[in-house]
């Protein structure tokens, strides 16, 4: 085998699976299984055969499909060092063309003494025979000394001799309860490559739980220092914290291939989807600022980063979304956003604008951005339209105010710029607020068209989406639809209400010029 090669072993469906709450039936474990091949994993670790019925069926469903297809992964079951176990596995994995049985014995004397109520010389011999038992089904067999970062490491050493004597072919170093630091477990694997005569004989392996944090730290250092398989699961997941996130590793090894330089075998495009796959199958949520998948993972939303992603995406993206199965960067549209990013977006939605268009453009979109949290396209194509209509419209709203409530009067004074370019300021009382501003409107216009329809809807989504209305008034038997958007529900009325009065200025001139019926 490459040596450089680094072995991505997954085990969301074992260590994953073992979170809070995370428990799959067989069928969802094929679903997993299947995209983990497309992902290009050299190992799926599929479950716990001797725990149920049901894993056992899973791990062998598995090793019956995936286990089966073209160049498969290696299908492998969890085992204690245990007979039965070792068996129920040995069943669960055999139909795979590639079958692996893992073994496990804690080796830290917490464990020893308090859980296993055994002796180090016990519990190496109980791991040389498991292994050798193991190895009657199958030629690849993995160890795993339990919680060997509380263990003493002449121990260790000890153990990993004998089961590789044994045949065990992969030697596993895990940081079960997540307590090492990476140069501190880098040390680790170094000093027991060093300390093992027969290690050119296995593979030295990494699994690293996240309980501070470390969990992908710690397996970068053990591959810096030799290891070359990591255990690992899709979005993180596994016991308490977590384990070593597989789409983490795998992206900095690729990333920083200038400091590693080893080779994977994944194909990194088929991450985006296993995420979301896992997530939506477990009911575990992605963080958005995780990394790698999280939704903000590759958003921008600061004006100088656009500025400059605009520019030269490397300014401020070390990855291409595109290599994790992600479309395109996102560059959310906040109030920080600036001129070049508006732009974009604008001739993203078949707006080209000049230079003054697009500065009026800026500032509605500036003092809509203040209102709400992110602008989204829906949200700038009604801006589009409102500039459109604006600049063909006679009479522009100005200022707005209106106040009502419980026991309070609705009232509404506005001030509406005229097409002769006289501002004009009026008030009305009416039946709530919208009435109030639409009589205000009527007594600035001169007009008093009858109100057909009024319908409100939300433009975008969330607590601050614009809500956008739709009003159709009749006058001398005209029916005219005006169209208003704002954050401000009462605003979006009065504006759509005078686009439609606008509308009827214009219908009415050309009706006395041309005559009814033309
Ligand atoms: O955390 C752990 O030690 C394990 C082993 C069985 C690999 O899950």
């Amino acid at each position: 085998m490459d040596s450089n090669k680094v072995i991505i072993f997954d085990t969301t469906l074992r260590d994953g699976e073992q979170a809070p709450g995370c428990s799959l039936g067989p069928a969802e474990k094929l679903q997993v299984a299947e995209q983990l091949y497309r992902l290009g994993v050299d190992v799926i670790e599929g479950g716990f055969p001797v725990s149920s019925k049901g894993d056992l069926e899973a791990v062998r469903n598995i090793a019956k499909s995936v286990g089966r297809q073209p160049d498969p992964p290696e299908i492998c079951g969890l085992a204690r060092c245990v007979k039965g176990d070792i068996e129920a596995c040995a069943e669960a994995v055999k139909p795979a063309k590639r079958p692996r049985i893992h073994v496990f014995i804690a080796c830290s004397d917490i464990h020893l003494v308090h859980k296993l109520h055994m002796t180090r010389d016990q519990v190496v011999a109980r791991a040389v025979e498991s292994v050798k038992w193991a190895r009657k089904y199958t030629d690849s067999v993995e160890f795993s000394a339990e919680d060997s970062t509380r263990s003493d490491i002449h121990f260790l050493a000890r153990v990993f001799e004998a089961v590789i004597n044994a045949g065990a072919t992969t030697v596993n170093v895990p940081d079960t309860v997540g307590f090492a630091i990476p140069n501190e477990y880098g040390e680790l694997i170094r000093k027991l490559r060093e300390m093992i005569p027969n290690i050119h004989k296995a593979v030295v392996s990494t699994h690293c739980q996240d309980d501070l944090g470390l969990s992908v730290a710690n397996s970068l250092a053990a591959v810096k220092a030799g290891a070359r398989q990591v255990e690992c699961t899709i979005n993180g997941l596994g016991e308490r914290a977590g384990n070593t996130s597989l789409e983490e590793v795998v992206m900095a090894l690729k990333t920083r291939k200038d400091l590693f330089d080893v080779t994977i075998g994944i194909h990194t495009k088929e991450i985006a989807k296993a995420s979301r796959l896992v997530s939506s199958l477990t009911g575990v949520l992605v963080p958005p600022n995780k990394a790698i998948v999280g939704a903000n993972a590759f958003a921008h939303s600061s004006g100088i980063h656009q500025d400059g992603i605009l520019k030269y995406r490397q300014t401020y993206e070390i990855m291409n979304p595109k290599d994790v199965g992600i479309e395109e960067s996102t560059l959310l549209l906040t109030s920080r956003s600036g001129r070049h990013a508006l732009e974009n977006r604008l001739r993203h939605l078949g707006y080209k604008l000049n230079k003054k268009h697009l500065n009026e453009m800026f500032v509605r979109f500036k003092a809509l951005a203040d209102k709400k949290r992110y602008v989204f396209d829906d949200d700038l194509l009604s801006l589009a339209e409102e500039e459109a209509t604006e600049m063909q419209e006679e009479y522009v709203l100005d200022y707005l105010h209106t106040s009502s409530g419980h026991g309070v009067v609705p009232t509404a004074t506005v001030r509406i710029k005229k097409p002769n370019g006289d501002v004009i300021q009026e008030a009305a009382c009416g039946d709530g607020p919208v009435d109030a501003a639409t009589k205000a409107i009527d007594k600035v216009v001169g007009f008093k068209p009858k109100m057909l329809d009024y319908n409100l809807r939300a433009l975008t989504s969330g607590k601050d989406a614009q809500g956008e209305v739709s009003i159709r008034i009749e006058e001398g038997g005209m029916i005219i639809l005006g169209r208003g958007a704002s954050t401000d529900i009462i605003e979006a009325s009065a504006k759509a209400y005078l686009n439609a009065l606008n509308k009827l200025s214009k219908a009415k001139r050309y009706r006395a010029k041309n005559g009814k019926g033309n």
